[in-house]
C-alpha cells in the first residue's frame, strides 16, 4: 500500500505531507481496531509480532527487535501506537523543549529524491513538555519509548543545562530512556554542548539529577548522548571519554550532517539544515566505527544515519552498532524497510 500512497504524498510539500500523515496516524493510534487495520493496510501487520530471537539487551532495556525510529518524526508523541505497528523494535521521540516553539520559517524540509535523502532546518518545532507527556499517555505501555530532549531556542546556550533538566524530570516517568541531543544542526550554537568542558558539565549535571530521580522514584532510567557526523578522529574521542567519566549509558551516532559533498550538484544542496539519507550513510558508519573502537562495547551505540537497506543496516551492526534507528527510509520506503532489516537480521541479531 505505501508503494500507491507515496507518489500522492510526494506531490504535496513535504512538510504538508509529513503533517498529514502524523495527524492521521495521531487518529489512527486512538483505536486499537483502527491502528491495526491500519498497519495491515500498509503490508505491516506480520511484523507486529517479532520472534524472540530478535530482542535485544542493552542499557538494561529489552528491545523486541533492534530497529528503532529515529527522533524528529513524531515530535509530539502522538502517533506511538501506530508508528509501533509498523514494524520498529522501539520508538524515540521529539526532539521536546521545555516550552512550546514553532521552530524555523517554512519552508524548511526539502526533498532531494533523486539521492532518497532529506534536507531540514525545523529548529525543534515542538509542543512543549506539558502537551506532549499528555499525549504520551495514550500511547500503549508496553512500547520501549526513548524521548529525546532539547532547549529552547531562546535559551541562551550558558543556561542550556537548566532546559535539559527540567526536560529530564518531565519525562522521567514515562521514558525507557532519554536522550540528550546536543547534534541538531538547527538550534544555533547547540552543537558547541558536544565540547569537551560544556559536554562534561552538562552530563555532569544531568547525572546528578538522574540520581535523585532514580532515588525518589525507585526507576533508573538510562541516559543516551545523541552526536553529529561531522566530528573529526580526535572529538569523537574526547566525547568517548567523556561518556566514560560520566557513565552514560548509550550513544547514539549520529543525526543529520552539513556536509554536502555527496549532493553538491543538487539544485537544493545550497539549502541550510541536516542532511539525511544514504549521502550521510558513510560518515555516519565512519562515527560508529571510531566510537567503537574506542569504547569496545562499554557503551553500547545506536547507529543511525542512511540506512536504506538491509545491507547498510548490516553495514551499522558490523562497525559496532548494538541497534538501529531509520528516518528517511521509511519516508522514502515506508514499513517494508523495516521488514527488509529484520529478515536479514534474523537471527543474527542480538548476539
Ligand atoms: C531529524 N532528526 C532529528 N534528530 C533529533 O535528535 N531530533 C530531532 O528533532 C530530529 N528531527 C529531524 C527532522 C527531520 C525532518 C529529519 C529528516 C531528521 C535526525 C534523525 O533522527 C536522524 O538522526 C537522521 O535523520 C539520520 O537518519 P536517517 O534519516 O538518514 O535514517
Amino acid at each position: 500500500m505505501y508503494p500507491l500512497l507515496r507518489p500522492l504524498l510526494f506531490k504535496l510539500r513535504p512538510e504538508t505531507s509529513h503533517d498529514l500523515v502524523m495527524n492521521t496516524l495521531g487518529l489512527v493510534s486512538k483505536s486499537k481496531q483502527l491502528t491495526s487495520l491500519c498497519a495491515m493496510l500498509v503490508g505491516a501487520k506480520s511484523q507486529s509480532r517479532p520472534a524472540p530471537t530478535q530482542s535485544v539487551q542493552a542499557m538494561g532495556i529489552t528491545f523486541p527487535n533492534p530497529v528503532g525510529l529515529a527522533a524528529g518524526l513524531d515530535k509530539q508523541a502522538n502517533a506511538c501506537n501506530a508508528l509501533h505497528k509498523m514494524g520498529f523494535g522501539w520508538l524515540e521521540l521529539g526532539t521536546v523543549t521545555p516550552l512550546p516553539q514553532p521552530g524555523n520559517p517554512k519552508p524548511r524540509m526539502f526533498r532531494l529524491p533523486e539521492h532518497q535523502a532529506l534536507i531540514n532546518r525545523l529548529g525543534f518545532n515542538s509542543v512543549g513538555l506539558t502537551r506532549f507527556v499528555n499525549n504520551l499517555a495514550r500511547a500503549d505501555p508496553e512500547i520501549i519509548i526513548g524521548i529525546n530532549i532539547g532547549k529552547n531556542a531562546a535559551t541562551p546556550l550558558n543556561n542550556a543545562i537548566e532546559d535539559y533538566l527540567i526536560g529530564l524530570r518531565g519525562v522521567y516517568a514515562q521514558a525507557d530512556y532519554v536522550a540528550i541531543n546536543v547534534s541538531s544542526p538547527n538550534t544555533r550554537d547547540l552543537r558547541n554542548l558536544q565540547q569537551h568542558q560544556a559536554l562534561n558539565q552538562l552530563l555532569y549535571a544531568l547525572n546528578l539529577e538522574r540520581q535523585k530521580l532514580t532515588d525518589s522514584t525507585g526507576k533508573h532510567v538510562p541516559l543516551v548522548v545523541k552526536i553529529a557526523p561531522d566530528l573529526d578522529r580526535r572529538q569523537i574521542d574526547g566525547i568517548a571519554a567523556i561518556l566514560r567519566r560520566n557513565r552514560i549509558d548509550g550513544v547514539a551516532a549520529t543525526n543529520t550532517t552539513l556536509a554536502r559533498r555527496s549532493v553538491e550538484q543538487h539544485p537544493l544542496a545550497h539549502e541550510v539544515g541536516g542532511l539525511s539519507g544514504p549521502p550521510l550513510d558513510d560518515a555516519a558508519t565512519a562515527t560508529v566505527a571510531a566510537l567503537y573502537q574506542n569504547l569496545q562495547g562499554e557503551i553500547p551505540i545506536i547507529g543511525i544515519g542512511g540506512i536504506d537497506s538491509a545491507q547498510a543496516a548490516l553495514e551499522k551492526f558490523q562497525a559496532g552498532a548494538k541497534l538501529v534507528q531509520i528516518y528517511t527510509g521509511f519516508i522514502y520506503q515506508g514499513p517494508r524497510l523495516i521488514k527488509a532489516v529484520l529478515d536479514a537480521l534474523a537471527p543474527a541479531a542480538g548476539k
